[in-house]
């Protein structure tokens, strides 16, 4: 697919999203900046977020950003807050919409990673770069890479908000959060402070 048609999907999905017709080639192109503002009322500027609870979107690789919006989209990841915020927007999206966001974020600058509890994100390191292994915990670090800067289907995880990153890690424990069963099994035997330490680590990354 090439650019322009990336460009023009945005577009439709925009003028889906505001409710606009639009009617023209001219108009279309004028609406991509909206239709990434959408996303970026809630997500930031440039898919950066400022709020702790609502994830960066910049820099994930595009594979996962893929999959999340069709999840959303077939309402199978279906936390509270994705059911009140993502489930309305991510029915409008056909697959090429999809891809053309996907595209766009992964193209942006990832967030800067910020460092606010030294200690705790020090004993996250241990468990990002070491695993647990008595409780059978696998490093993060080989799936989401040394860097948390994530592949394909592993999520980017440097510099996104520990409160969104912590609330994930809980999501996985629940029905809610149907797929990385790998996650649920990496999860299940750690502890809530466990999970804060590397949510914190990963946020200073
Ligand atoms: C009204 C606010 C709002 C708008 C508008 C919005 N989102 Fe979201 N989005 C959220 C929230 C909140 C979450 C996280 C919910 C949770 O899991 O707690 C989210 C999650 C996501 C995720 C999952 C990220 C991850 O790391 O798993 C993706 C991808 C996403 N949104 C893409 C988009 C795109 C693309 C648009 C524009 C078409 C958009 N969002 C518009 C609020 C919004
Ligand atoms: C064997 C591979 C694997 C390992 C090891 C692993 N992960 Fe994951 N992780 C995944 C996959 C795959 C997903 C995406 C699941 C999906 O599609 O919803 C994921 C998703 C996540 C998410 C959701 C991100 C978001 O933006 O919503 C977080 C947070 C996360 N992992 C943290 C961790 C932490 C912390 C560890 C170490 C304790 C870890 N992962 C170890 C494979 C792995």
């Amino acid at each position: 697919m090439t650019n322009m048609n990336h460009l023009l999907a945005l577009a439709a999905a925009a003028a889906v999203a505001s409710g606009a017709q639009a009617q023209t080639p001219k108009a279309e192109l004028e609406s991509v900046q909206r239709a990434v503002h959408v996303c970026a009322s809630c997500h930031g500027e440039n898919g950066v977020s400022a709020k702790a609870l609502i994830p960066s979107l910049a820099g994930q690789p595009r594979e996962y950003t893929i999959r999340q919006l069709k999840d959303f989209r077939s309402q199978s990841r279906s936390e509270t807050d994705i059911q009140a915020y993502m489930w309305g927007i991510s029915a409008l999206l056909s697959d090429e919409q999809i891809e053309g966001f996907a595209d766009y974020y992964a193209a942006q600058k990832p967030p800067v990673g910020k460092s606010t509890q030294p200690k705790l994100e020090a004993a996250g390191r241990a468990i990002y770069e070491q695993g647990l292994p008595g409780k059978g915990v696998l490093p993060c670090k080989q799936c989401h890479g040394d860097n948390a800067e994530g592949a394909s289907g592993f999520p980017r995880l440097a510099g996104q908000k520990a409160d969104y990153v912590y609330k994930q890690l809980q999501a996985f424990r629940t029905p809610l959060r149907p797929h990385g069963v790998v996650m649920k099994n990496e999860i299940a035997a750690m502890s809530a402070q466990q999970l804060k330490a590397v949510a914190a680590y990963v946020q200073s990354r």
